[in-house]
């Protein structure tokens, strides 16, 4: 049958990536012509009325790609509803119903993406991307060598052992230490609680690169649009070009 899987559809329209969809599918909340339905494989054809929690929704004609430097204390998510300050609410004058990809924890600083492009979100946050993300942190005491080997081979945490990572001690803040650490992985709160089961925890946290994208000079609270370069240093050029982002 011809059309666009409903997944993807609202995906198309920024509502959320495409897995994130398939669970505001499932709990109900789309209905497609007034009817509620829970298929994400339900396809959608031209003329179809689509609503989200009871709002109409269609897909966003220009994407919108844009990287800040997340200020800690700011939630890495789109609304709150406590009322705390997100990521969303720092771009100011931009059209478009944008969601940050991935999350940073409220106390951490550093480079998020926002964008309203459901698949470019998927693919930055699917494993077989391989995207590999640097933070820097200040962490309390200074790891010895042999510490530093157990997080590059990968160590054991309530959900099951890390992937082999990236760290060294690129510097030092009275007795304690500043490392870099490189994951190709995004487990809830996964740097500090890696240093925490090497017994230095993180005083500090900032991500700095995601791929070979770097944060570079933004300040705090501050955000830029991609360009062209930015989207080859995520992805390759190969595969930016094949997402005709460049
Ligand atoms: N690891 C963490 O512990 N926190 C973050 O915000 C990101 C990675």
């Amino acid at each position: 049958m011809e059309g666009t899987r409903l997944q993807k559809f609202l995906a198309s329209c920024g509502v959320a990536s495409r897995r994130a969809s398939e669970v505001i599918i499932a709990d109900g909340r789309v209905k497609v012509n007034g009817k509620v339905v829970t298929d994400p494989a339900t396809k959608i054809v031209k003329g179809d009325t689509v609503m989200v929690d009871g709002k109409k929704v269609t897909p966003e004609s220009s994407k919108v790609y844009i990287m800040m430097n997340k200020p800690c204390g700011v939630l890495s998510s789109a609304k709150d509803d406590r009322e705390r300050t997100c990521v969303v609410d720092l771009v100011k004058d931009v059209n478009a119903r944008l969601f940050p990809v991935g999350r940073l924890d409220y106390d951490t600083s550093g480079l998020i993406l926002l964008t309203n492009d459901g698949d470019f979100m998927q693919k930055l946050t699917h494993p077989s991307y391989e995207i590999w993300r640097t933070y820097q942190a200040i962490v309390r005491g200074v790891p010895t060598q042999n510490k530093l080997d157990e997080i590059e081979k990968g160590i054991e945490l309530e959900d099951g052992m890390t992937l082999p990572a990236h760290i060294d001690v690129i510097g030092y803040k009275g007795k304690n230490a500043k490392i870099e650490i490189v994951l190709r992985e995004g487990r809830n709160r996964q740097v500090r609680r890696m240093m925490e089961a090497i017994g230095h925890p993180v005083i500090e946290l900032k991500r700095v690169r995601l791929a070979a994208l770097e944060l570079g000079e933004l300040k705090p609270g501050a955000w830029r649009y991609l360009r062209g370069k930015d989207f080859e240093a995520l992805f390759g050029t190969e595969v930016a070009k094949k997402m005709r982002l460049i």
